[in-house]
């Protein structure tokens, strides 16, 4: 199936991100929201977006102001989905806000295009159910900086078709994405899953006061975090313990003791929020910058990064 034509529902971050990717690829996009001023606001992030990839030789020169022109914006998402091939929706994180706009755009977009969802944990078998179409329903999480990191997770629902996942990854490699398949439906899929398991640990160790908020960041990103763009935590422990059947003999008690003293909590405690608050707006960098400077600067440092491993 050929994808020409997208529409991306809301435009807040992530809506901004995929309108950038998008047009920055060639497609024509509509960027849908509820109001002219948050239309305007996302307007200007997606040019600051556009305008980092020209500046970083990710676009050719002349490419961030072509890529705007193919932009239309729209208040309505009957309107803005009506010509597409492809949706991706992008408000709010909740069932309320997914199911009412989905079952708009699956009312108003043509039949044979794709109904994709940002969200960051929700599961598609849920917000299909409002549907006529839920086979065209899928789940394309993808990873901030939308336009920059490759990864977008593609998970389907149990009404989601076959057809319909294939032609979103399909799609999504055709844009120089990696889409990662999901074989079972999981709340947070794979890498909020990840993720939401190393934040409960950092929380922790700084409400018991093992270290501040600075220093975990520091220990992340100078020792693990600064191994992990090569290798993930298979190949880590495969070598780590001279293989990976040594370091399950070797390495299974010490991880057992680790393991019988970490917190389970599922909602962050009222103590822990506070330090971790105090924690954050203390960070030398948090004192220093802007959060538009430290995300120019992250962007910065990724696209340097992602240069040398693609060398590789
Ligand atoms: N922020 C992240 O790091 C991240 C990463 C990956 C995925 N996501 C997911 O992407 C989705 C959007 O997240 P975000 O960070 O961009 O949120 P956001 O709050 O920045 O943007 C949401 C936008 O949706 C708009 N909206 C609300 N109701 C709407 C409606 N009925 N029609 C059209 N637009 C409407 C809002 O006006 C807002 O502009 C969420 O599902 C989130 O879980 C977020």
């Amino acid at each position: 199936m050929n994808i020409n034509r997208v529409a991306c529902v809301g435009a807040g971050l992530i809506g901004q991100g995929w309108a950038t990717l998008f047009s920055s690829k060639g497609l024509d996009v509509v960027l849908q929201d509820v109001s002219e001023k948050i239309l305007e606001k996302a307007t200007r992030g997606v040019r600051s977006n556009l305008m980092f990839l020209e500046t970083n030789a990710l676009i050719e020169p002349g490419g961030a102001e072509a890529a705007l022109k193919r932009i239309k914006l729209s208040l309505s998402i009957g309107e803005a989905v009506s010509y597409a091939d492809y949706v991706q929706e992008s408000v709010p994180d909740d069932y309320d806000f997914k199911k009412k706009v989905f079952r708009e755009m699956d009312v108003n977009a043509p039949h044979h295009a794709i109904l994709a969802s940002s969200s960051s944990g929700l599961l598609m078998t849920e917000i299909q159910k409002v549907t006529a179409n839920p086979q065209r329903c899928v789940l394309v999480h993808p990873v901030l900086p939308v336009y920059l990191i490759p990864l977008v997770e593609v998970v389907g629902g149990e009404q989601t078709s076959l057809e319909t996942a294939t032609i979103a990854c399909d799609f999504l490699k055709k844009l120089g994405k990696t889409p990662a398949l999901l074989k079972r439906e999981v709340s947070g899929y794979i890498v909020n899953r990840l993720q939401a398991a190393l934040l409960r640990e950092a929380i922790d160790l700084v409400d018991k006061g093992v270290a501040n908020a600075e220093d975990i960041d520091r220990a992340f990103c100078m020792g693990i975090g600064l191994r992990d763009p090569i290798i993930g935590p298979f190949l880590r422990i495969h070598l780590a313990g001279g293989g990976v059947e040594e370091f399950i003999k070797n390495y299974s008690q010490s991880y057992h003791h680790r393991w019988k003293t970490m917190e389970t909590w599922t909602s962050i405690p009222s103590s822990a929020a506070k330090k971790i608050v105090r924690g954050v707006k203390e960070m030398e960098v948090v004192r220093k910058k802007s959060l538009e400077e430290i995300q120019q600067w992250r962007d910065q440092m990724l696209v340097k990064l992602m240069k040398v491993i693609r060398e590789q």
